[in-house]
C-alpha cells in the first residue's frame, strides 16, 4: 500500500520528470509500457495488435499542459492521429485527458478543443475516449464529456474506487453515453474513494452490471481476471453477447489475459500511449504493481 503512494507521489515530482524525461537510457525503461515516441511508432504498433484481432485507443502522452498553445498543438496531434487512423482503416479510437486540452487553463477553449476533435472523429467513423483524472477534474470532466457526447462518438471514463461512481453511471446510461469502467489510477482521500482492494473491486461488479443491463457498449477496462469471469458470468446469466461490449487493457499488461479472452471470441482494445511525456503514464504503472521495479530493472541491465 504505502509502495502505490510512493510511486502515486513521485509521479508529480516535476525535477524527477524532466531528468527522467530527457534521460536516453530512459527509453529502455518504458519499451513495454509505451510503443514509442512518435505517432509513426505507434500506428505501427497498433496495425500489429490489428493483425492478432486486437482494437486500440490512442494514447498520445500529456497532461496539465500550461499554456493554451500547448493545449491547441495537443487537439492538433489528435486531429492528425485520427487522419492517419482513416488512411491506414486502423480499428482505433483516441484517448484524452482534458488537462491535456486545457482544463486548468480554460473551461471553454478545452470545451472548443475537444469538441473539434470529436467532429474529426464522427468524420472519420471514429471515437473520442476521455479518460478520467483525479477528482479534482471529475465533475469538469463529466460536463466536458456530456456536452461532447451530444455532439458525437465520446466514451467517457468512470472509476470503480469513488464513491459517487453508481450516479455517474446511471446518468452516463439514461444519456445513452457509453462508458469505460475502470478502478482508478490516483492517489484519492478516503473522504472520495475506498481504500481497500476489496471494497473497490466489489463496486467495480456493481457497476459492471449496471453498464451491462442499462449503459451503451461498455468497456470493461481491467488486468483483473476476478473482473473478467465477474462480467462474463454476467453476461451469460443475461443473455448479453460478446457483440454488446468490450474489454479494454493496458499496452503491455498482462499479455496472457489478453489472449485468452481473444481466443473465447470477446471484443478486445488496448490503450496504447506513445509520446516523451511518458513519466506519470509509467510511475502509475509502478504504483499499480511495484513487482513491475524489477521487471523494469532487468530489461534495463540487459
Ligand atoms: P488490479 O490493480 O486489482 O490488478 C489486477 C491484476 O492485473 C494484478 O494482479 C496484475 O496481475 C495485473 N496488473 C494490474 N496493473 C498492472 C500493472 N501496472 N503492471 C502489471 N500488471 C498489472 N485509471 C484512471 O484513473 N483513469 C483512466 O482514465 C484510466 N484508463 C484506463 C484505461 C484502460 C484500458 C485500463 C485497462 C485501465 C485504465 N486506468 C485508468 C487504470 C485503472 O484505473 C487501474 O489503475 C489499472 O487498470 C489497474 O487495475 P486493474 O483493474 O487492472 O486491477
Amino acid at each position: 500500500m504505502w509502495t502505490r503512494h510512493l510511486f502515486l507521489k513521485l509521479s508529480e515530482n516535476r525535477p524527477l520528470r524532466s531528468w527522467m524525461e530527457t534521460s536516453p537510457k530512459a527509453k529502455l525503461l518504458t519499451r513495454r509500457f509505451i510503443a514509442g515516441e512518435t505517432l509513426e511508432d505507434e500506428l505501427r504498433a497498433c496495425a500489429r495488435l490489428q493483425e492478432q484481432g486486437i482494437s486500440a485507443a490512442l494514447d498520445h502522452l500529456g497532461e496539465n499542459v500550461t499554456t493554451l498553445d500547448e493545449a491547441r498543438q495537443s487537439a492538433e496531434a489528435y486531429e492528425a492521429a485520427l487522419d492517419e487512423i482513416a488512411a491506414r482503416k486502423l480499428h482505433a479510437t483516441v484517448s484524452i485527458k482534458i488537462t491535456q486540452f486545457g482544463a486548468d487553463l480554460s473551461q471553454e477553449a478545452c470545451v472548443e478543443n475537444v469538441l473539434r476533435l470529436v467532429a474529426k472523429a464522427k468524420a472519420t467513423n471514429s471515437r473520442v475516449e476521455i479518460d478520467m483524472e483525479s477528482t479534482r477534474y471529475t465533475d469538469q470532466t463529466l460536463d466536458i464529456a456530456e456536452r461532447a457526447a451530444a455532439e458525437g462518438p465520446v466514451r467517457c471514463v468512470i472509476q470503480a474506487y469513488l464513491h459517487r461512481s453508481a450516479e455517474d453511471v446511471d446518468r452516463a446510461n439514461q444519456l445513452g453515453m457509453p462508458v469505460r469502467l475502470c478502478k482508478g489510477a490516483y492517489d484519492e482521500p478516503e473522504t472520495v474513494a475506498y481504500p481497500y482492494k476489496a471494497d473497490v473491486d466489489s463496486n467495480y461488479v456493481q457497476l459492471m452490471k449496471k453498464l451491462m443491463d442499462e449503459g451503451t457498449f461498455p468497456a470493461i477496462a481491467t488486468h483483473d481476471p476476478k473482473m473478467h469471469a465477474a462480467t462474463l458470468a454476467y453476461a451469460k446469466q443475461r443473455g448479453i453477447g460478446p457483440d454488446r461490449f468490450e474489454f479494454q487493457m493496458l499496452y503491455g499488461i498482462r499479455r496472457d489475459l489478453q489472449k485468452k479472452l481473444l481466443d473465447q471470441g470477446y471484443r478486445l482494445r488496448l490503450y496504447v500511449p506513445y509520446g516523451t511525456a511518458w513519466y506519470p503514464y509509467f510511475m502509475r504503472r509502478l504504483a499499480e504493481r511495484p513487482a513491475n521495479v524489477f521487471f523494469v530493472a532487468r530489461s534495463f541491465f540487459h
